[in-house]
C-alpha cells in the first residue's frame, strides 16, 4: 500500500486534516481555551479529596472494609494497585495512613479501603472502632507505583500477599474480573490464622468463573481441623505453581513477611527486577535493621530543634515524622513508607538511621535531606521545616 494511503487509515487522520484547515484560516482563540488543562489536571489530580463513608462490611474480626463516595461526586481515576494517603484527628494529634484501594478501577463511584487492626495501633484502632456511616473524611488522590505496566511486566503475574497486604491485589483481581482481561494471575495469600484471611468467598468465587485466576492459601498457624497448605510461602511452592521464568512478581505485606520470602523467591531463575515490593506499615523493631547503630537503644530519646521555632524530644525507635505530629507540627506525607519524597527535609545537624528502601535521591545525600517518615534519630539533630 502506498504511504499517502497508509497515513490516510489512522485513526483521527480526517478530523486533524478538518482542524487545521480551520486554523489555517481563522487562527486559534488560545484565550477561549485559557485553564481547561489547568481544570482537567486538577480533576484527574486533586491535592486533596473529601469522602463520606457510605458502608462500612466486617470481613474478619480484625478487619473492616469502608466504602468512600465522594463529597462533589467525582472520584478522579487510579490504578489498581494505588493508594490513598487518609488523614485522621485522633487523640488531639493530627497525622495520615496510607490505605490501598482494594476496590477495581473500574468502580468510579467508590473507593474501598480494608483496615486490618494493629496491635496499639494509632490510626487503625481509630478507624476501626470510631468511624462511623455517613462521617467525613479527607485523603490525597491516589498515588504510588505498586500497580502493573504493560510494557514492563508481561501478562504473567504471581501476587505474594501476606495479611491486609492483599488489598492492592483485590484490585487487580477484581479488575481482571470485571474487564476479563486476557492476563495469567495467580496469587499465594499466607495468613497467619483462617479467620484473619481478608476477600476469601470473593477470592474462590472469582476463581470458580475466571481461568485466568489461581490461587493458594497458605497458613502459618492452622487450628486442627485446617487442611490446606500449612507454614510460610517457601520456593518449593512458588516453583510448582510457576511454570517458567516469565512471571512478574509483586510481593506486599508486613516486614516479617517480605523478609521470609524474598530469600525464597531469589532462589527462583528469574532478574531482580521482576519483583515490585510494597512495605505496609513502618518496622516493629528498626533496631534490629542491618547498620543501626549497637549503642542506641530502642528507648532511647533524642532533641530535635527545628530552626527558628522551637525544641521537641523524640524516641529513636519512632519515625520522625511520628514524633513530629505529636508535637503538633504536620509535614506533607503520602506513602509515609520512604518512597513518594513529598515529606524530604533539610537535616542541619546531627544524624539519623534511614533503613534500605528509602529512595532518597543522589542529591538529597549530597545536601542532607532526609525522609521524616523513614528516619529515626540516633543522636540529638537539628532540622529546618
Ligand atoms: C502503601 C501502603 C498501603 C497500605 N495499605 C493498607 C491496607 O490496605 N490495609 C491496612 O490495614 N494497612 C495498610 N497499610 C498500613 C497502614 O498505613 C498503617 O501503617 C496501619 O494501619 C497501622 O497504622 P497504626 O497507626 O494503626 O499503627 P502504627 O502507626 O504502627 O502505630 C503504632 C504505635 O505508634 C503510636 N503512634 C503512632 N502514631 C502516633 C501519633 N501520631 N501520635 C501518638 N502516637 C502514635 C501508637 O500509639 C502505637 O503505639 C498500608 C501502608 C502502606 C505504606
Ligand atoms: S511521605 Fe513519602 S517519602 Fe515520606
Amino acid at each position: 500500500m502506498a504511504k499517502e494511503n497508509i497515513i490516510q487509515k489512522l485513526e483521527g487522520y480526517d478530523d486533524i486534516i478538518r482542524e487545521n484547515v480551520v486554523l489555517e484560516k481563522y487562527g486559534f482563540d488560545y484565550q477561549a481555551k485559557k485553564g481547561e488543562v489547568r481544570s482537567i489536571i486538577d480533576a484527574l489530580h486533586p491535592a486533596k479529596l473529601d469522602l463520606i463513608v457510605s458502608e462500612i462490611v466486617q470481613e474478619t474480626p480484625s478487619a473492616k472494609s469502608m466504602k468512600l463516595v465522594s463529597v462533589d461526586g467525582i472520584l478522579p481515576p487510579f490504578q489498581a494497585g494505588q493508594y490513598i494517603n487518609v488523614f485522621v484527628e485522633t487523640g488531639g494529634v493530627r497525622t495520615s495512613r496510607p490505605y490501598s484501594i482494594a476496590s477495581s478501577p473500574t468502580q468510579t463511584g467508590y473507593y474501598e479501603i480494608t483496615v486490618r487492626r494493629v496491635d496499639n495501633g494509632f490510626v487503625s484502632n481509630y478507624l476501626l472502632d470510631e468511624l462511623k456511616l455517613g462521617d467525613r473524611l479527607t485523603s490525597s488522590a491516589p498515588s504510588g507505583n505498586f500497580h502493573y505496566n504493560p510494557l514492563f511486566h508481561g501478562d504473567r503475574l504471581a501476587f505474594i500477599a501476606g495479611g491486609s497486604g492483599i488489598t492492592p491485589f483485590m484490585s487487580m483481581i477484581r479488575e481482571l474480573a470485571d474487564k476479563n482481561l486476557d492476563r495469567r494471575l495467580h496469587l499465594f495469600y499466607g495468613s497467619r490464622i483462617e479467620d484473619d484471611v481478608i476477600y476469601r468467598k470473593e477470592i474462590e468465587r472469582i476463581e470458580s468463573v475466571h481461568k485466568n485466576f489461581t490461587w493458594d492459601l497458605v497458613v502459618s498457624e492452622p487450628n486442627s481441623s485446617f487442611c490446606g497448605l500449612k507454614g510460610f510461602i517457601h520456593v518449593d511452592l512458588i516453583r510448582e505453581k510457576i511454570d517458567g521464568p516469565d512471571w512478574m512478581f509483586f510481593v506486599c505485606g508486613p516486614e516479617a513477611m517480605y523478609q521470609f520470602c524474598l530469600p525464597e523467591l531469589e532462589k527462583m531463575p528469574m532478574p531482580g527486577r521482576k519483583t515490585k515490593i510494597e512495605v505496609m506499615g513502618a518496622s516493629k523493631n528498626i533496631t534490629a535493621h542491618p547498620g543501626w547503630p549497637e549503642n542506641v537503644k530502642a528507648g532511647d530519646a533524642f532533641s530535635v530543634a527545628i530552626k527558628g521555632k522551637k525544641t521537641i524530644s523524640a524516641l529513636a525507635s519512632e519515625p520522625l515524622m511520628i514524633s513530629l505530629e505529636r508535637a503538633g507540627l504536620v509535614i506533607p506525607a503520602l506513602c509515609r513508607s520512604g518512597e513518594c519524597s513529598l515529606c524530604r527535609t533539610k537535616l542541619l545537624s546531627g544524624k539519623v538511621y534511614q533503613p534500605n528502601g528509602v529512595k532518597l535521591r543522589k542529591s538529597d545525600r549530597v545536601f542532607g535531606y532526609i525522609h521524616p517518615c523513614m528516619a529515626y534519630p540516633i543522636t540529638d539533630i537539628e532540622i529546618l521545616l
